[in-house]
């Protein structure tokens, strides 16, 4: 039912790229709700993203991912979403995506990337030396940049823009 998706934003874009930031001010300038895939699987697991894939593995946690877009697909209205980095990746979590609603994708560099992320622990794919960290953002980033931009129906590169700036870009039609 179209009218049921109409006021759903999804975000979409690298770790760091602001997402849940973003999503917060956009959701309270629009009045809407907001949400977050990672924060929906912890408090549905009970584990942190980081214990979810020490113990079970990334793919298990990627199956997680898939069941909880699946439900929101059914589910959300007035929302904004914060999808999980590797979420988009699965071509199998396309259509719930878009079937939610508008996506934006955040595009981000891999020096902003770098500067936001340096002393994050709580993300497992980048972790390591500060030079395993920089290639796997590099990597990562290159392989994702085309997935991201072929499903979003808004790209707006961010690193020089302020939270402000990228509402209002996400708002503008
Ligand atoms: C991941 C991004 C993280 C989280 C997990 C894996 C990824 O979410 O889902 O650490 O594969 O890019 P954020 O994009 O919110 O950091």
């Amino acid at each position: 039912m179209r009218w049921m998706t109409d006021r759903n934003y999804v975000l979409i874009g690298f770790m760091g790229a602001g997402k849940t930031t973003i999503g917060r001010v956009l959701s309270r300038r629009l009045r809407l709700d907001f949400k977050d895939t990672d924060a929906l699987i912890e408090s549905k697991t009970g584990y942190t993203i980081s214990d979810i894939f020490a113990k079970y593995g990334e793919d298990h946690f990627r199956e997680l991912e898939t069941e909880i877009i699946a439900q929101l697909a059914e589910s959300l209205s007035n929302t904004v979403l914060s999808a999980g980095g590797g979420l988009p990746i699965n071509k199998n979590n396309h259509s719930y995506l878009k079937k939610i609603g508008k996506v934006v994708y955040l595009r981000v560099s891999s020096e902003t990337v770098r500067r936001r992320l340096q002393n994050d622990t709580t993300r497992p794919l980048l972790r390591g030396s500060a030079a395993e960290v920089n290639e796997r953002i590099e990597h990562l980033l290159k392989e994702r940049d085309p997935i991201y931009k072929a499903l979003a129906d808004k790209v707006i590169q961010v690193d020089a823009l302020s939270v402000a700036e990228i509402v209002s870009r996400i708002i503008a039609e």
